[in-house]
């Protein structure tokens, strides 16, 4: 169970927001100085570069750079790899700011590079951009042909069942998923107050980051963590400050809800699932909170049309890996409502996720 979190803190959304449109027109003028057929180039050059930092990152090299520069020697016999192609890899992203080469093919850290330590991105990273994610991006066209997410090629069952199958990739998922919620978790709490509530049922919860960051900031709230018994664990000795207000119970959600909970929040789940298996873990959720509760989707709301948005790029991710998707305001309210709730209010965080807030019709 997570020690107590501490967390980053952000600009305020409307300064984040302004600064990104910026940054946004910047890159567009960019590629109105560049010939189409340059950009497109530099597009295919993604995939090299997104293997480059794979094997970087695997290799742990942000951490190894923590206390200071290593040459390339240095670092080939202490992630036992070769000098050689070692430093091609080093040195194409070093072209890319991601490390830093100064003279004798010495290499140090940028702040790009240390996102990829392990208190950062380095499991997420990993996750997104292991060898199976290559396998499966490779034949993407499955998913175009069959409607079927392309995964199914590899992984015949669940994609949790094939992950709690296998320790090392049961663990490698569950820490990408605390990696990501780091980031997420400070700007959802600098945006609601949590203390309107006083038992939080997080479903699907993970390792439990999100709330025990609530309880953690909130002294007066209780909180249940629900997930598969694969995530979280038997008889976990549970930090004090925590003080008896966390419970910790195992099951599906396409079965039983612990009950009881003024709030139910499912953040980066939905998103995992077709419409008609949102709606059953939602009606499960409607069966099992008090009459006055509230629900909490926390997701990307997909943008209008052309409007850049990471929830577009994670959308083929999900139609690919899980065989879910991400959804507009609009496909969120079909679900909701499908499932007897109705929205009232969404409220966007200085992250890309936003706060679906709704309550039982
Ligand atoms: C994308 S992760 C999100 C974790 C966490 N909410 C977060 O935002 O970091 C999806 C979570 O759903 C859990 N999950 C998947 N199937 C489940 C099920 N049938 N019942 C309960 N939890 C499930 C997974 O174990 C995992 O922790």
């Amino acid at each position: 169970m997570q020690p107590e979190p501490e967390l980053p803190v952000y600009p305020p959304v409307f300064f984040v927001k302004f600064a990104d449109s910026v940054r946004r027109s910047l890159a567009k003028i960019s590629k109105r100085f560049t010939h189409p057929n340059v950009t497109m180039l530099e597009y295919i050059q993604n995939l090299w570069l997104l293997g480059a930092i794979s094997v970087s990152n695997e290799l742990g090299i942000a951490d190894i750079l923590k206390d200071g520069p290593r040459t390339i020697k240095e670092l080939a016999s202490l992630t036992g790899t070769l000098e050689d192609p070692l430093y091609r890899i080093m040195r194409m992203l070093a072209s890319e700011g991601i490390f830093w080469e100064s003279g004798n093919m010495k290499f140090s850290n940028t702040k790009v590079s240390e996102s990829m330590q392990e208190k950062e991105l380095k499991f997420f990273i990993q996750h997104t951009l292991g060898s199976m994610q290559f396998r499966i991006f490779g034949e993407l066209m499955h998913s175009v042909k069959t409607g079927k997410r392309t995964s199914e090629l590899f992984i015949e069952k669940g994609v949790f069942e094939h992950i709690g199958e296998s320790p090392q990739i049961n663990e490698l998922y569950n820490r990408a998923m605390t990696n990501t919620s780091k980031m997420q978790v400070a700007a959802i709490l600098s945006s609601f107050r949590f203390n309107k509530f006083s038992h939080i049922v997080d479903v699907g919860g993970g390792l439990g980051f999100f709330l025990t960051a609530i309880l953690s900031k909130y002294r007066t709230v209780k909180g249940t963590l629900f997930d598969l018994p694969q995530v979280v664990g038997d008889n976990e000795k549970l930090p004090d400050y925590l003080n008896g207000r966390l419970t910790i119970e195992k099951g599906s959600f396409f079965d039983t809800i612990p009950a009881g909970g003024d709030l139910y929040t499912l953040k980066n789940i939905l998103h995992g699932w077709s419409d008609g298996d949102c709606i059953r873990i939602l009606k499960n959720i409607k069966k099992v909170m008090l009459n006055n509760g509230k629900l909490m989707i926390i997701e990307v709301v997909v943008e209008d049309m052309n409007k850049p948005s990471w929830g577009k790029a994670s959308d083929i991710f999900m139609m690919a890996g899980p065989g879910g998707k991400e959804r507009t305001r609009e496909e969120f309210q079909s679900i909701l409502e499908q499932s007897g709730f109705r929205i009232d209010e969404v409220r966007r965080t200085v992250s890309p996720l936003s706060l679906i807030v709704a309550s039982p019709e």
